[in-house]
């Protein structure tokens, strides 16, 4: 039995500890790195993130597949990807609490209007800008699962009237929680900004367009850390043109690496950073992936398994 690693970017670059600290953990453990994968029936469990299309169905006797980012969208994209294989996605504390950072510095951003004292300074130009209380300046959270809950609790901490929508039912303490496509409008109705952190799926791609912002009271903010697919950039462009979104900032994007020439860059009410949100540390991911392929090698259940109906 042989774990493959299948991913389609460069290792050294995004994962230089996790190899290491899975050999630390496990030293037996026989890991093979694509297109490195020796006899293709030895592999029982493929570690992936932007999986080569049509590369999972090589491996006849697969039994697991484990995400190495929460967003399992890069692997569900392959039409060839084998049926009944669980998927399993990566859940950790250390993104959890990296993300709720993340979202509360980018909103802290936007409320002490750093965005615009950004363009200020570069026209060294001095001059006071209203600062809404946080008390006043209510925030709104798309997606209350494992990462948007603990933004969502962060931010209530700091003091914003924190709103949140997920697809679900949800009570979350100090949250105002809203669900369904239904009540989408009257969640957005006072929401100052919102932070998008969905997983992309049929209904959520495109979900940040023009009707979306409309339904903002003009002037609000955008964050988007959930995928680049969630936005209509053009929408954005326009909306940012007309004064109804104040500013953005943007962690994915529709294509990664955002290209150079892309219009993103150079705006001066958009912050991009790129894609590094949250980032698991390797130690807790590499444990998460030893107890992961324990448990499929023993028969244990598995946990955060995705609901491949949903996509997510
Ligand atoms: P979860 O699966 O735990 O949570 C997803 C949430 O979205 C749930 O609350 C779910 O509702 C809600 N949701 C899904 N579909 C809909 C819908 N159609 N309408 C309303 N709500 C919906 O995911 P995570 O919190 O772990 O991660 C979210 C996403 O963040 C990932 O899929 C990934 O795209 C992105 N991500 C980005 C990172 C970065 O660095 N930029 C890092 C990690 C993740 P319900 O609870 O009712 O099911
Ligand atoms: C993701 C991740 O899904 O980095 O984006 O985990």
């Amino acid at each position: 039995m042989a774990v493959l690693l299948l991913a389609n970017i460069d290792l050294e670059e995004w994962f230089p500890q996790l190899m290491v600290q899975l050999k630390k953990r496990k030293p037996d453990l026989d890991l093979r790195i694509w297109p490195e994968c020796g006899e293709p029936e030895e592999i029982d469990i493929v570690l992936a993130w932007l999986p080569p299309l049509g590369a999972m169905q090589k491996f006849p006797n697969l039994k697991l597949i484990i995400s190495l980012g929460a967003g399992v969208d890069g692997i569900l994209a392959d039409p060839d990807l084998p049926d009944r294989i669980p998927i399993v996605r990566l859940v950790s504390e250390s993104q959890r609490l990296q993300m709720a950072e993340y979202v509360a510095l980018a909103i802290l951003l936007c409320q002490r209007r750093f965005i615009e004292y950004r363009e200020l300074q570069r026209s060294r130009h001095w001059e006071y800008l209203l600062v809404p209380d946080a008390s006043s300046f209510a925030v709104g959270i798309l997606g209350l699962g494992v990462l948007g809950s603990m933004a969502a609790k962060k931010l209530g901490n700091m003091r914003f009237p924190v709103r949140g929508w997920s697809l679900s039912p949800k009570a979350i303490a100090g949250v105002e929680c809203f669900h369904g496509r239904e009540q989408f409008q009257v969640f957005l109705s006072q929401c100052r900004a919102i932070a998008c952190l969905l997983p992309i799926t049929p209904e959520t791609e495109g979900i940040l367009c023009q009707e979306t912002f409309s339904a903002l009271p003009p002037g609000s903010y955008l964050i988007n850390v959930g995928r680049g697919k969630h936005l209509v950039e053009a929408d954005l462009l326009t909306a940012l043109d007309s004064g109804q979104i104040a500013g953005a900032c943007l962690d994915v994007f529709d294509s990664e690496p955002l290209p150079r020439d892309h219009p993103f860059w150079s705006h001066p009410r958009i912050i991009v950073t790129p894609h590094i949100a949250a980032v698991a540390l390797p130690e807790e991911q590499a444990a998460y992936i030893v107890d992961t392929i324990d448990r499929s090698r023993e028969g244990r259940p598995l946990k955060n398994v995705i609901d491949r109906s949903r996509s997510y």
